[in-house]
């Protein structure tokens, strides 16, 4: 196995050989097509069938080599075949892959280190319960607030996203995943996020954090204000699928201290924000909360499917037995790796690297944003970074045709991105945080290409 030293992505990516997809990998996409769902989605962008990853680069079938902005949905921020992760995830495995909840070293290791990066006063201060998908953790956090509080309300926020299987798409935005869910979404009502390029309010009040907290506090403490009372707020630090949406500064510090004021559990969704992707190990540290449930997963486990709630202490003894069940929880596979990973991102080095890292991607971008009228708004925090396209500035009128354009071209030119946002009009800048800094500079070199290619 490759020391750390040793590793790194495939340095003269990216190489394309060919038209894209390469005769094998159009075989395996064909046979794909004929025995899975054809309700897949990531197919549609990436036409290859994969061979194997190197940290910030994958190679397909037909050879040709990619570098990896997308990290499987921000999952492998450690990059792909890390050998730190895979020494731990092998080693192990030729242990035991699977024994419930019953207790193996991985399995304290994790517990121990994951509550020592925990934000604010979580601390010493909370409770794990495992679960397997980001979905499966985000529908706990809501069960639970709604098992300590007695309420049923969640607050949500306009452009959330917090899955889509059983009832937690009640908290997710978007109208596609909730049609097509058939389930009698009740008991959640959303609130604008404050989305300074989008915001959907005008008022005098300039400040657009105040506006919806004003408003978040009219809706729980007015007994006529029509929603029921209210069992949570579930927010993302930083909107994730809703289009790499910072808020203003002030926003989080404002919710946690207006929910703790008002006695409603505060649920932070850290599902893609976490493991160092802003450049601190957890969102919530920017703003320096303590959320009361924190959901986490993608990157904990390294690519192993595990996720996980952490909830203030005193909420335990509320929890009866069996509260959530599941025969996956918490692979000690994926433990291994998560304790491995979290390890490694209590180096401020690493993190300061990730800052310096965004900080070129976002640069860059407000350069090309200057030039560019297709370039409305750029965002973003350590290696988590939109870019948000228009038909025209003034408008503002969304140009979901000419992102998609643009990941296509990358794609195209050897480069995997992904698109966010309301209207699929966002480009996400997600690499693995351990992207070398010429790949970086390659890939900002093929965006600006593909910005002003006109042949697809
Ligand atoms: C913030 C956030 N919460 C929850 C989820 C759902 O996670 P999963 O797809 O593992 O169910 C996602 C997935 O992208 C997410 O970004």
């Amino acid at each position: 196995m490759q020391k750390e030293n040793e590793w790194k992505s495939m340095m003269d990516a990216p190489v394309i050989k060919g038209e894209i997809p390469g005769e094998k990998s159009k075989l395996m996409l064909k046979e794909q097509e004929l025995y899975e769902t054809s309700s897949r989605t990531y197919t549609d962008t990436f036409k290859i069938g994969v061979n194997y990853g190197k940290n910030a680069t994958i190679v397909d079938v037909d050879g040709n080599v990619f570098i990896d902005l997308f990290s499987g949905v921000s999952v492998l921020n450690m990059g792909h075949a890390n050998p730190d992760v895979l020494k731990a995830i092998t080693e192990q495995a030729s242990r035991i892959t699977h024994i419930t909840e019953v207790p193996t070293e991985a399995r304290i290791a994790f517990l121990k280190t994951l509550n020592s990066t925990l934000p604010g006063k979580m601390r010493d201060n909370s409770k794990v319960f495992t679960t397997v998908t980001g979905g499966d953790a985000c529908e706990l956090a809501i069960q639970l607030s709604r098992l300590i509080t007695k309420k049923k309300v969640i607050i949500a926020f306009g452009g959330s996203y917090h899955g889509i299987a059983g009832n937690i798409v009640s908290t997710t935005a978007n109208f596609h995943y909730r049609d097509n869910s058939f389930n009698s979404y009740t008991n959640t009502y959303h609130i604008p996020f404050p989305y300074p390029y989008r915001f959907p309010i005008k008022s005098e009040n300039e400040d657009i954090s105040k506006t919806v907290i004003d408003y978040l506090e009219y809706l729980i403490k007015d007994p006529y204000s029509g929603i029921g009372s209210v069992a949570g707020v579930m927010v993302e630090p930083i909107q994730g699928e809703g289009g790499y949406v910072v808020p203003p500064d002030n926003f989080m510090p404002m919710l946690a201290e207006s929910t703790k004021k008002l006695g409603v559990p505060l649920i932070v969704d850290e599902i893609q924000t976490g493991m160092g992707r802003t450049g601190k190990i957890w969102a919530s540290e920017h703003s320096r909360i303590t959320p009361d449930i924190m959901c986490i997963s993608k990157s904990v486990g390294g690519g192993i499917p595990i996720s996980m709630i952490a909830y203030h202490k005193e909420y335990d003894v509320e929890i009866p037995k069996a509260f959530h069940l599941g025969t996956f929880r918490a692979n000690p596979v994926g433990l291994a790796a998560g304790n491995v990973i979290l390890n490694k991102l209590k180096n401020e080095e690493f993190l300061n690297e990730v800052k310096r890292k965004g900080k070129f991607i976002m640069e860059k971008l407000i350069s090309l944003q200057e030039k560019s009228k297709f370039i409305g708004d750029v965002r973003g925090k350590g290696l988590m970074i939109g870019v948000e396209f228009v038909r025209d500035k003034k408008s503002r009128e969304p140009n979901s045709e000419l992102a998609m354009k643009i990941k296509n071209r990358m794609f195209n030119n050897g480069v995997l991105i992904h698109t966010c946002g309301h209207f699929a009009n966002v480009i996400r800048f997600m690499p693995p945080l351990t992207i070398e800094m010429k790949l970086l500079e390659k890939s900002m070199e093929i965006f600006e290409k593909s910005l002003y290619q006109e042949s697809s």
